[in-house]
């Protein structure tokens, strides 16, 4: 059975110092709970250290927010999967919209980051999802089917089983406009379908499918509890202590 995952996108939030508060009071708030489901925060690059080095002694996880394709060289700015590797990452966030709106990322650079994390053993987390427009035009599950297929191109039956994908609508992004559990059922049983179709029914039935989109302790319940979904990534509601715990207390 798959273990649900509650992911907390920090975004552009949180230095090392202010990383190190919230994580003080998540793990104060986490020693409360049992542990049933898998935890992570995804801080950014520059807290990623100060995070493994808070969390050492507990069995939340830490991943980032992007890496480059490339093993090393000439591209400032960039991180590789190694160096993410090396600095204690077990996941990594691919694709996600702010990326392919305000970044360029293309179904093909995201596939070629889904490739290099895997490589380095980092678990990506492959965002997907349709703008309201593309919803309103009825091309949502077309959309996603091309973005789920084009991301996997070249993955093999065994690598994908590493490989997370979080369904994040772009209208629920940090709108405070979440999807109905509905909603988020229909599209996560179609991407388990398309999962099945490109690899075989046990991949698609042991991979994670999250959801993202203003998920936050008062519509976790109804979200969470949906056969399909299985663990939420979270962006707003993670910056804060108590709603993250409450996300994850809700879960278990
Ligand atoms: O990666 C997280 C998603 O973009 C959701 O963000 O919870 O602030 O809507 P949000």
């Amino acid at each position: 059975m798959r273990r649900l995952l509650i992911a907390g996108n920090w975004k552009m939030n949180c230095g090392p110092y202010d990383a190190a508060e919230l994580l003080e009071g998540l793990k104060a708030r986490k020693a409360e709970v049992d542990e049933q489901v898998d935890v992570l925060v995804c801080p950014p690059f520059v807290s990623i250290g100060m995070a493994v080095k808070y969390l050492y002694d507990t069995d939340i996880q830490v991943g980032a927010q992007n890496l480059h394709f490339e093993e090393n060289g000439a591209y400032t700015g960039e991180i590789s999967g190694s160096m993410l590797a090396e600095s204690g990452c077990n996941y990594v966030i691919i694709g996600h919209s702010e990326r392919r709106q305000y970044f360029g990322e293309t179904d093909d650079s995201v596939n070629k980051r889904t490739q290099k994390a895997l490589e380095h053993k980092l678990a990506p987390i492959i965002c997907v999802g349709e703008s309201l427009k593309q919803r309103k035009a009825g091309d949502h599950y077309d959309l996603v089917k091309d973005q789920v297929s084009a991301a996997l191109e070249g993955i093999s039956e065994e690598q994908v089983l590493d490989v997370v994908i979080a369904y994040e609508p772009i209208w629920a992004i940090g709108t405070g406009e979440t999807a109905s559990p509905e909603q988020a059922q229909e599209m996560h049983e179609h991407i388990r379908k398309i999962l099945a179709d490109l690899y075989n029914q046990e991949a698609a039935d042991s991979i994670n499918i999250l959801y993202g989109g203003s998920m936050k302790p008062a519509n976790a319940q109804e979200l969470l509890s949906q056969p399909d979904v299985d663990g939420g990534l979270i962006g707003g509601a993670s910056l804060d202590a108590d709603s993250f715990s409450e996300i994850i207390t809700i879960a278990e």
